[in-house]
């Protein structure tokens, strides 16, 4: 998972379907940031500078640092939540897309075979969450529309008492 996407997930640490995807994120973080180091070991300095990384090396030499590709720190602000279930699930929605999207870029800029094998399989992970997540929101919904009906036959029954819950 990408620094700065799909921590929404992370932040609600909700078991859907008996899969706790907040847990499979951290897994997911874990997994780049061993990316990132078995890329850099043994680098120096100047390696670091050639590929536009020299601020990085100044900060953090080879130390993993969890941060977008632009540079911003991970912080707690990403993690959103609403405790509101609609809200929440259109987050992880979002963030599940935008984390696959995100895994998409790096793909058109990779040419490591290894790299790209575990980006895709990072990938095929952030859309299995995003049916999950759609899943979730669905049920949510239905439950929202069966209300919904209630409270309309409630309606008619008020203004048309003659009128018989079919
Ligand atoms: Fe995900």
């Amino acid at each position: 998972m990408p620094a700065n996407v799909g921590l929404s997930a992370l932040g609600l640490i909700r078991s859907i379907s008996g899969h706790d995807v907040g847990t499979e994120e951290l897994a997911h973080l874990e997994i780049v940031g061993s990316i990132v180091s078995q890329l850099t070991s043994g680098e120096g300095a100047k390696s670091f500078d050639r590929y536009g990384a020299g601020d990085y090396y100044v900060d953090h030499a080879n130390a993993v640092y969890p941060q977008s590709a632009a540079g911003a720190p991970f912080t707690a602000a990403y993690l959103q939540s609403k405790g509101d279930p609609i809200a929440d699930l259109v987050e992880d929605l979002a963030a599940e897309q935008k984390a696959r999207a995100t895994y998409d870029n790096i793909l058109r800029l990779s040419d490591d075979p290894d790299v790209n094998s575990v980006i895709k399989f990072l990938r095929a992970r952030e859309v299995v969450h995003f049916q999950r997540f759609g899943e979730a929101m669905l049920a949510k919904l239905r439950g929202f529309l069966r209300n919904l009906k209630g409270i309309w036959h409630l309606s008619l029954q008020f203004y048309f008492p003659k009128i018989k819950k079919s």
